[in-house]
């Protein structure tokens, strides 16, 4: 049998990158974690392309996207992505990137910078691929497509214990305000919004487990 092709989009902090590894892993499956590639653009714009003021210059960011080279590499089981063959997987998750990606990712040329690449790795099936728009435009025919929400105040928890968890000084009440920040930037810009394509299955996990949000998924990929 043809291994599928599936995309889970949500909002942050809904657990779509955990939950997808742990997928992959059951089924054979390469995971791709795509919030990771546009914080890596994030990532690089804050250490290359600031103005005087400290704020990334967005045209000095698209002038300089050709020099960009993203990949994940395989360390041990763990997707570890690289930028410019450096380990940037700590980096990326710092309060400096969460604060800035959102302005980043809705930028038309950064977009359609990392489209292709998505699309290629998809091309062999065999993949499972989380973010905001893969559902509805880097994988419209996908053959599962998952939306997975949750309330803002579960969400914040789990932003903040996975921050603490790696070391990450935080606020509660300002990862809060990240969040909610992110959803209305990611949800409301032009190109490739945050949204549920429309067949896409809905999983609202605010009372569920990592567990049980996986055995879901799982009961709806193996009823095919
Ligand atoms: O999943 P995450 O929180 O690591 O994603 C970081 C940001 O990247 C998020 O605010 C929106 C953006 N993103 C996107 O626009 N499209 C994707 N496919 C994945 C992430």
């Amino acid at each position: 049998m043809k291994k599928p092709v599936i995309a889970i989009d949500g909002y942050s902090s809904t657990g779509k990158s955990s939950i997808s590894k742990v997928i992959a892993d059951k089924l054979g499956l390469i995971h791709l974690d795509t919030g990771a590639l546009y914080r890596g653009v994030t990532w690089f714009a804050l250490q290359t392309c600031k103005d005087e003021n400290g704020t990334i210059d967005l045209n000095q960011l698209f002038s300089s996207l050709e020099k960009i080279q993203l990949e994940f590499k395989n360390d041990e089981g763990e997707l570890v992505l690289y930028l410019n063959h450096k380990d940037i997987s700590k980096e990326i998750r710092t309060n400096e990137v969460s604060d800035n990606v959102s302005l980043v990712a809705k930028q038309k040329e950064v977009r359609d910078f990392l489209l292709q690449s998505q699309r290629n790795l998809a091309e062999k099936g065999g993949i499972i691929m989380d973010g905001r728009d893969i559902g509805t435009v880097v994988l419209p025919n996908a053959d599962f497509k998952f939306f997975l929400t949750a309330s803002i105040d579960e969400r914040t928890k789990r932003r903040y214990n996975e921050l603490l968890s790696l070391g990450i000084e935080a606020d509660e009440q300002q990862v809060k305000e990240n969040l909610i920040e992110r959803d209305k930037i990611d949800s409301e810009r032009e190109i490739a919004p945050l949204k549920q394509a429309d067949d896409a299955i809905v999983i609202d996990n605010t009372h569920m487990t990592k567990r049980e949000t996986i055995e879901s998924i799982l009961s709806y990929i193996h009823k095919i």
